[in-house]
């Protein structure tokens, strides 16, 4: 069957479909060399010189990320800060930027601060109101809307195609942060983004076992050319180990993802009902004010991340999460493993993410298990308390 008529499941399962040309084998060899030989003529026919610009442990992930996201290409990078900086890097100084309020906080932290500080004229609105965006947008002026869709970590999803349709009316590029979603439930660039970001760390390579970025291009254009120069000029490229790791991940990403989307359903319904938890957050749940836009944009489910609001505060939620074991308190998100975190104890003053907040990132151990363990600590931090 001709690859373009497979469905993405099968594509990632077998990597395209690769088979190494010399010796058959069905994985890829990582190729770690830094340098490559240049022809008696004096000119790199390969078109490979050095590794910091390019190297064919790339190939194949990025071949495959383009597929699956719909893009022309793909680049990895050696983490999503370093993926998502280049975006914003390869802007000039003057230009006026939007990012929302609620997002990855290192990444907010850095527009405010070195971003700021270079030049870039940044301004963190409210992405769920279209009408905000339309306000803050100005035409001939704004050169990039960048959006996080579900976000950090109140997990509200912002409308892709409507936003994409304010940021090109006014000459804008849109970048879209979809990390949490991944290809398996939202294809950004089909819906009218122009670049797709991912902190690949997390649910592309899935097992919490190193540090990479990634993008997907809509088209091959100039600006995507000056994103592909500063990689290479920054370094911020990916290893060797990292690209073939990476590559292994994602060939289990549609069911790791379909897995984790289904227990996290299955635990937002569980403790939107209960009663040392004051809300739930999930844009699977029909209460919550994202679930339209949700159930438009995203396919196949909404996702593996999920935060609770613990009934007593920031006292409540940090006993919580001292209590869980099968549960791991740690930071990231899209690994196989579940993990709990008090965002707000990572993210700190300017962060605006409540003190009552877990941020939950599901795995894929038995969703009861995860439900009992979490049901064990609420109980065992109330009774802490009294
Ligand atoms: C949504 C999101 N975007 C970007 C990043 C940054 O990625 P990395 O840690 O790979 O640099 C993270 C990391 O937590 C994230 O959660």
């Amino acid at each position: 069957m001709e690859t373009k008529d497979l469905k993405p499941e099968s594509l990632a399962a077998q990597a395209m479909g690769w088979v190494d040309e010399t010796t058959r084998a069905v994985s890829p060899p990582i190729h770690t060399s830094s340098t490559y030989l240049r022809d008696p003529d004096n000119q790199y026919r390969s078109k490979r010189a050095y590794a910091r610009a390019d190297n064919p442990a790339f190939d194949q992930a990025e071949a495959l990320l383009a597929a699956l996201e719909n893009g022309a290409q793909a680049a990895l990078f050696s983490s999503g800060m370093a993926a998502a900086t280049s975006v914003f890097l390869a802007l000039a100084p003057g230009d006026h930027v939007l990012a929302p309020k609620v997002m990855y906080w290192s990444l907010r932290n850095w527009l405010a601060g070195f971003a700021t500080q270079w030049g870039l004229e940044v301004e963190l609105i409210d992405m769920g109101d279209a009408a905000a965006v339309q306000a803050a947008v100005r035409p001939g002026k704004t050169k990039l809307v960048w959006i996080e869709t579900p976000a950090n970590p109140m997990w509200s999803v912002t409308d892709i195609a409507a936003t994409a349709k304010i940021a090109k009316a006014s000459g804008a590029r849109l970048a879209v942060d979809s990390t949490v979603a991944t290809p398996v439930l939202t294809r950004p660039l089909d819906l009218g983004a122009d670049i797709v970001m991912h902190s690949a760390t997390k649910y592309l390579n899935g097992h919490s076992d190193l540090i990479a970025g990634a993008l997907a291009t809509r088209e091959d254009d100039a600006s995507w050319q000056r994103i592909k120069a500063l990689r290479a000029q920054l370094g911020g490229t990916m290893g060797s180990f990292e690209a073939w790791l990476l590559l292994r991940g994602m060939r289990t990403l549609y069911l790791r993802v379909h897995a984790a989307s289904r227990s996290a359903m299955r635990i937002a319904e569980h403790f939107s009902r209960h009663p040392q938890v004051a809300e739930v957050l999930y844009p699977g749940l029909p209460s919550s004010p994202s679930h339209a836009i949700a159930a438009k944009q995203m396919r196949g489910g909404f996702g593996g991340m999920l935060s609770i609001r613990a009934k007593g505060g920031e006292a409540a939620a940090i006993a919580t999460a001292a209590h869980v074991t099968l549960w791991k308190r740690a930071t990231s998100l899209g690994g196989v493993e579940s993990l709990i975190e008090h965002r707000a104890s990572v993210e700190g003053a300017n962060s605006p993410v409540p003190i009552d907040l877990l941020r939950l990132s599901v795995g894929i151990e038995d969703a009861g298990d995860l439900i009992a363990d979490l049901e064990r600590a609420l109980a065992a931090a109330q009774g802490a308390r009294k």
